[in-house]
C-alpha cells in the first residue's frame, strides 16, 4: 500500500517564509552562492533538492554525492539558482500552515549541526559534511506522510520527538514508519547508501545492515537536538525519556562498538557545543523568522 507513496511523492513544497529568502538572496545579492548554500542548509528540503538532481543520472555522475559542498560543485551556480526558483514558483503552496514547520526546519538543523559535530569528535576519520547532510534530511519520510496524508497527520506534531509509542501509532495509521519511507524516497531519488541507510534506521540503527556508524550518529544527534529544544521550551519533564532512550543497552553496546564514548559527559559537551554554535551564528537564527 505504501507504494503508493512513494510514486506519488517526487518533490516537497519549501516552507514560504524560506523561499521568500532565498528570492531575496537571489535577486539582491552579489555574492550569491554562500548566501545560497546557507539557504540551502536551514531548509532541508532545497537540500533534498539539491542532492536528488546532483545524484540524478543526467550529470553522469560515478562516485555519489552525499554532501551539499559536493552537490554545489556538481552543478554549478546557474543550475542551483534555476533549481531554487523553480521549486519556489511551483511548490509553495501545500505546505502545513504554522510555526510547527519552522521549529520542525529548525529541529533538522540543529540535527544536521550535532551529527557534524560527533562525526568530527571521534577518533576515526569521518567526512563531517556528510553527516550534517544526513542529518538534516533525516525526517524527510514525515513530510512524506504529511503530503500524502494531508488530514490524517495534519493533529500530529511534526516537530515532536518519535517515541516508540509514537512509531507504533505512526504504523497503525498509515502501515510504514516515517524513517522507513524516507529511506524507500532516498533509494528512488538514487541517493548515496550512507544517506539512505542513516535516514532508514535512524530511530532503530541496531537494525541497519551496514554503514551503521552513519544512523547511530543520526540517532543520538536526532535526540541531543530535541533535549534542546526541551530545554528551550522548557519542557525540561521529557528530557529524562529522552536520556532513557539514548542510553538504552543496545544503543550503547552499538555505541561502544562504533567507537563512540555514550557518556552522560560527552551529551553535556555536545550540547554545549550545539549551544555555542546557535549563539554565534545570529544570522541563521534570523533566517528561521519573519
Ligand atoms: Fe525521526
Ligand atoms: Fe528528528
Amino acid at each position: 500500500m505504501h507504494n503508493g507513496y512513494i510514486r506519488q511523492i517526487d518533490t516537497f513544497p519549501v516552507s514560504p517564509l524560506l523561499a521568500e529568502h532565498v528570492m531575496r538572496s537571489i535577486l539582491n545579492f552579489e555574492d550569491t552562492l554562500p548566501r545560497l548554500k546557507q539557504l540551502v542548509e536551514i531548509d532541508f528540503t532545497m537540500a533534498v533538492e539539491v542532492l536528488k538532481h546532483a545524484n540524478s543520472p543526467f550529470f553522469g555522475i560515478r562516485r555519489k554525492v552525499a554532501t551539499i559542498k559536493k552537490a554545489f560543485s556538481v552543478l554549478g551556480t546557474s543550475e542551483i539558482k534555476q533549481l531554487a526558483l523553480t521549486k519556489i514558483m511551483f511548490h509553495t503552496a501545500g505546505i502545513r500552515e504554522g510555526s510547527d514547520i519552522i521549529l520542525f526546519l529548525k529541529h533538522s538543523y540543529y540535527c544536521a549541526l550535532v551529527a557534524q559535530e560527533i562525526a568530527q569528535s571521534l577518533p576515526i576519520s569521518l567526512d563531517k559534511d556528510e553527516f550534517f547532510a544526513a542529518g538534516l534530511i533525516h525526517d524527510i519520510g514525515k513530510l512524506g506522510l504529511d503530503l500524502s496524508h494531508g488530514a490524517e497527520s495534519s493533529h500530529r506534531e511534526i516537530d515532536a520527538f518519535s517515541t516508540p509509542k509514537r512509531l507504533g501509532e505512526e504504523f497503525t495509521i498509515f502501515n510504514i514508519c516515517h524513517d522507513r519511507l524516507g529511506m524507500q524516497l532516498l533509494n528512488k531519488w538514487t541517493f548515496p547508501s550512507s544517506l539512505v541507510i542513516a535516514v532508514g534506521f535512524h530511530h532503530t540503527p541496531a537494525e541497519a545492515p551496514d554503514q551503521r556508524v552513519f544512523p547511530l550518529i543520526v540517532f543520538i544527534a536526532n535526540i541531543i537536538a530535541h533535549i534542546y529544544e526541551c530545554e528551550q521550551s522548557s519542557r525540561n519533564s521529557e528530557r529524562s525519556l529522552l536520556e532513557e532512550i539514548l542510553m538504552a543497552p543496545k544503543i550503547c553496546k552499538i555505541a561502544e562498538e562504533e567507537k563512540i564514548e555514550l557518556r552522560h559527559s560527552n551529551l553535556e559537551i555536545w550540547l554545549d557545543r550545539l549551544k555555542s554554535i546557535i549563539i554565534n551564528q545570529p544570522e541563521i537564527s534570523s533566517l528561521f523568522s519573519s
